[in-house]
């Protein structure tokens, strides 16, 4: 039966890796490299070092497959990204049929942890559907870009007996949830944070978590909108690309 890993490399730091995850790493045969294009050599490069500096049998192999491209403004948001979803699963069944033989073992490596806005578990579920291939998978957890953000802020996202929301830019431009006083912003190119005007609100930032080049930046929130978007905005003109996340705090919880 052939093995496939779906393994969270966490979110920038080569020492995120867990135990799990180097062992995981050691079986792998064939390693499913997708290429998502712009900023993404970095991050194409960081997942071969991990395999360099992690694997002690250098006999794995690479394959690289490109990301089918996607409508950035699309009409509808759902569909198209369920359109996208269906040529991603193209694609990762043919690597997984084509590259794998019947006893041979395969990899995606993650970024942060597969259960946080990725989509590859979403992809092997549609392709286990399909029936076409016969495949045994597991997924390795790994640290997630939020995870390091408290991390490195050495806060607790939640206060105590209260609830956390996880959300994205996307959406806390349509407006903060009223019952949540702890809001974790993820995929946010806009800088959503600037549109709330709450001076009870604090912000907790973090780009290139886990990186050399991180940057935090926290306080009350209308005071360092401005501050965030202008680093944000020089951060991702020097290097290209930037992955930002944030919690946004109400205060006296
Ligand atoms: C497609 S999601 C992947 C999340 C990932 N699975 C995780 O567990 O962190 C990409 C978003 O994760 C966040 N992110 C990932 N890595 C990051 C990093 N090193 N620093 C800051 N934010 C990061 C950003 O919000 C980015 O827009």
């Amino acid at each position: 039966m052939r093995k496939v890993f779906v393994i969270g490399i966490g979110a920038g730091n080569p020492d995120y890796i867990t135990v799990q995850a180097i062992n995981a790493l050691n079986q792998v045969d064939v390693f499913f490299i997708i290429d998502k294009g712009q900023e993404k050599d970095d991050l194409i490069r960081l997942r071969k070092d991990i395999c360099e500096r992690y694997i002690k049998n250098k006999s794995y192999r690479m394959v690289e497959a490109l990301d089918p491209p996607r409508d950035r403004t699309p009409a509808s948001y759902e569909s198209t990204v369920r359109a996208w979803h269906d040529e991603r699963a193209d694609i990762y069944e043919r690597l997984i049929r084509e590259e794998l033989g019947d006893d041979g073992c395969g990899a995606f490596l993650v970024w942060g942890d597969p259960s946080l806005y990725d989509s590859t578990l979403r992809i092997i579920d549609q392709i286990v559907a399909r029936g076409t291939v016969a495949f045994d998978y597991e997924v390795i957890p790994g640290i997630s870009a939020i995870q390091a953000l408290a991390a490195r802020h050495r806060i607790a996202l939640n206060r105590i007996g209260r609830s956390i929301h996880i959300t994205t830019g996307r959406k806390v431009a349509e407006g903060l949830p009223d019952d949540a006083d702890d809001v974790v912003v993820m995929l946010d190119g806009d800088c959503a944070f600037k549109a709330i005007d709450d001076p009870a609100i604090d912000i907790y930032w973090g780009a290139y978590l886990g990186t050399e080049d991180e940057i935090l930046m926290a306080g009350q929130l209308p005071e360092r909108a401005a501050e965030i978007e202008r680093v944000r905005a020089d951060a991702k003109a020097r290097k290209g690309w930037v992955m930002d996340t944030y919690l946004l705090r109400r205060r006296g919880g």
